[in-house]
């Protein structure tokens, strides 16, 4: 997570990253900010085949699916099969039918509330993982009447839907999805969203915002103003009152980080120009992530006179990822850092973060969650 501050005026050139960006402008930028990355060393050369931290994800927005449409998706390094049945509730299930292997998600059709496989028709309970029908068999085996699929927890929320995951399958969701009121309020824009491939770890950019020295010299801000950090149980947050510098002269701002889980974060801007950002962050592989960032501000500023600074604050946030993402791309997960006395609060946010890694501990166990890292 990056953060705007009073200095972003104030750029301290130069500063290296920013010669890999500087002729990215329009399409050429967009481009760049989702385009494969060739060459990259394997995931366990990196220290990133630690598994995936355990939470809600939103994985795709809410029109994404329409009821009675199929869709293939791939995230958590799972090939997986989404559909809206005809009561209009989204259901996610492992990609590969248990008859002979194909794959649900390209070619499956919605059959009332079921999802049937393109192959030989066999109709799947997405709540149950069970077949609940073969239109051409007499009796269903016995193995597929009982849960035989993986079906994953859904919430829609915040216009996206969110999947929960876990190493361990059995474990039903620890916490629930946090509900932003500002999302659908009529008063408030559509998300306007900005989308990246990160080839890294979720846990590298959530240190992002702990990591006080690299604004300096990633993002070239003269001085990082002290931050309020909260830490919960499964949630953590951080207020950051500055001044920021605007064409109007400086004012009072409020920057309110939240999470809940290493899956669902989101930015409160208060002072220059309201904006919530609902940051998505979601791990495709152990080395590759979809991040959508998507902002919504009060229609009476962003289509006010205030648009132009509303607009402004949107591309420097945009800005400040592309320069993260260029170390993220290529840096490695390091277990065991060496930290300095200017590092601010990295040990403490690591040791924190760790409650999110958990081991499979076997069919139907639900405890023994091991922590890693
Ligand atoms: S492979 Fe799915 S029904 Fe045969
Ligand atoms: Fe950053």
């Amino acid at each position: 997570m990056t953060q705007t501050t009073n200095a972003t005026d104030a750029r301290t050139p130069p500063v290296a990253v920013w010669q890999v960006l500087e002729k990215l402008r329009g399409q050429d930028l967009i481009d760049w900010r989702v385009a494969p990355l060739e060459g990259r060393p394997s995931a366990a050369e990196r220290g990133m085949d630690i598994g995936f931290p355990f939470g809600w994800y939103p994985i795709e927005q809410t029109g994404f699916v329409a009821v009675g449409e199929v869709k293939p998706l791939r995230y958590f390094a799972k090939d997986l099969a989404m559909w809206r049945g005809e009561d209009g509730k989204v259901r996610v299930t492992d990609a590969w039918c248990k008859h002979l292997g194909a794959h649900m998600g390209h070619g499956g059709k919605v059959s009332g509330n079921l999802l049937e496989c393109p192959f030989h028709a066999w109709r799947y309970d997405g709540e149950e993982g069970v077949v609940k029908d073969i239109p051409y068999a007499k009796a269903i085996p016995p193995q597929v009447k009982r849960k035989c699929l993986r079906t994953w927890p859904v919430q829609e929320a915040n216009g996206w839907i969110h999947v929960w995951y876990h190493p361990d399958q059995t474990v039903a969701p620890l916490f629930d999805v946090v509900v932003h009121p500002e999302v659908g309020n009529p008063d408030w824009t559509e998300y306007e969203t900005l989308e990246w491939v990160v080839y890294g770890s979720i846990q590298n950019m959530a240190e992002n915002g702990v990591d006080v020295a690299h604004f300096k010299y990633i993002h070239g801000t003269a001085d990082v103003p002290a931050a309020e950090l909260r830490w919960g149980e499964w949630s953590r947050g951080a207020d950051v009152r500055a001044q920021m510098g605007t064409p109007n002269g400086i004012v009072d701002g409020l920057i309110s980080y939240d999470t809940m889980g290493p899956g669902q974060s989101w930015t409160r801007f208060s002072g220059i120009s309201e904006t919530l950002l609902v940051a998505c962050l979601t791990p495709v592989e152990e080395d590759v992530l979809r991040v959508r960032y998507c902002f919504t501000q009060p229609k009476a500023q962003a289509e006010g006179p205030g648009a132009g600074l509303a607009r402004a604050l949107i591309k420097d946030i945009g800005k400040q990822l592309d320069q993260d993402k260029v170390i993220w791309d290529r840096m490695r997960f390091e277990p065991n850092p060496v930290i300095c006395d200017g590092d601010g609060p990295i040990p403490q946010f690591r040791q924190w973060y760790s409650r999110y890694y958990a081991k499979p501990t076997g069919e139907g166990d639900q405890g023994g969650l091991r922590a890693v890292g």
